[in-house]
């Protein structure tokens, strides 16, 4: 794969990159995008119409048992080499912040030392009317609805993510913000784009002068926008990338 060399230089030159990932940078460890066709048990369904609050007051049991099927997914998915890509990039640059609208952990578990969760955690589990965190060596009996209940005060049980309508986790937004304007290269990794506000704060990074790459097979809403487009997968375009770079094997 080539790349440009004003590129390469800049990722040299960086002190600070920051790599905003979306549904596409866990494709490869078999976690479905949400705007990619879905298979299997839950082709039927729009994922973007199951996350979202009114879904889960009119079908709660739906969509606990769409995020229980994920989180299933989820437990069973590795780190691929594009996360590991990303966690490697710790050791050529002075700081680095991955900004994720992913809600696996896969970033961490691929040893990401500095990961901010936007949409939350599909691995936490709270209440939907206290907020508790409630792990499930604790969660009550369903009730009627057929979700598990809070222990505490009866509510209903849900994952600790963004759904549509609710607002973001306010230090992680906060956190974000501040790792764009600080930015010197973002790379923008297997996200649609369409997503707000998230998918505003590679612009915020731009404002401020930083080079966007886009990492993604296909177009998106942001290819406009951003410096380089890489064309391809996240788990063969960032280990390349931080190979042309530094050298070595690229994934840690
Ligand atoms: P989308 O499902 O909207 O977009 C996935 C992107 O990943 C697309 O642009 C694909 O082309 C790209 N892609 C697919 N395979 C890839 C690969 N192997 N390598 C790199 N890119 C690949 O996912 P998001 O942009 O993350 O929010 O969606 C944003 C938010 O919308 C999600 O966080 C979620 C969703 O509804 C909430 O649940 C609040």
């Amino acid at each position: 794969m080539n790349f440009a060399p004003a590129l390469l230089q800049a990722l040299r030159q960086s002190a600070h990159v920051v790599v905003f990932s979306g549904a596409g940078m866990s494709a490869e460890s078999g976690v479905p995008t949400f705007r990619d066709a879905q298979t299997g048990l839950w082709a039927q369904y729009d994922p973007t119409e199951l996350a979202t609050p009114e879904a889960f007051r009119r079908h709660p049991k739906r969509v606990w048992d769409w995020y229980a099927w994920r989180r299933e997914l989820v437990a069973r998915a590795r780190p691929h080499a594009g996360h590991r890509a990303v966690a490697a990039l710790e050791r050529h640059v002075p700081q680095v912040t991955v900004v994720t609208q992913n809600v696996d952990g896969l970033h961490q578990e691929a040893g990401s030392r500095r990961v901010v969760e936007l949409h939350g955690n599909l691995r936490r589990i709270v209440c939907a009317r206290c907020r508790a965190v409630v792990p499930q060596t604790a969660w009550a009996p369903a009730g009627p609805e057929g979700v598990p209940r809070c222990p505490h005060c009866g509510g209903l049980l849900r994952p600790d993510v963004v759904w549509f309508g609710e607002p973001l986790p306010a230090d992680a937004w906060r956190a974000a913000q501040q790792a764009m304007q600080t930015a010197d290269v973002v790379l923008v990794v297997g996200t649609s784009g369409v997503v707000y506000p998230a998918a505003g704060l590679p612009l915020l990074a731009r404002e401020r002068g930083a080079r966007l790459v886009e990492v993604n097979p296909t177009e998106t809403a942001l290819t406009p926008v951003v410096d380089d487009v890489l064309r391809g997968p996240a788990g063969e375009v960032l280990p390349a990338l931080v190979r042309a770079a530094w050298g070595g094997e690229g994934n840690g």
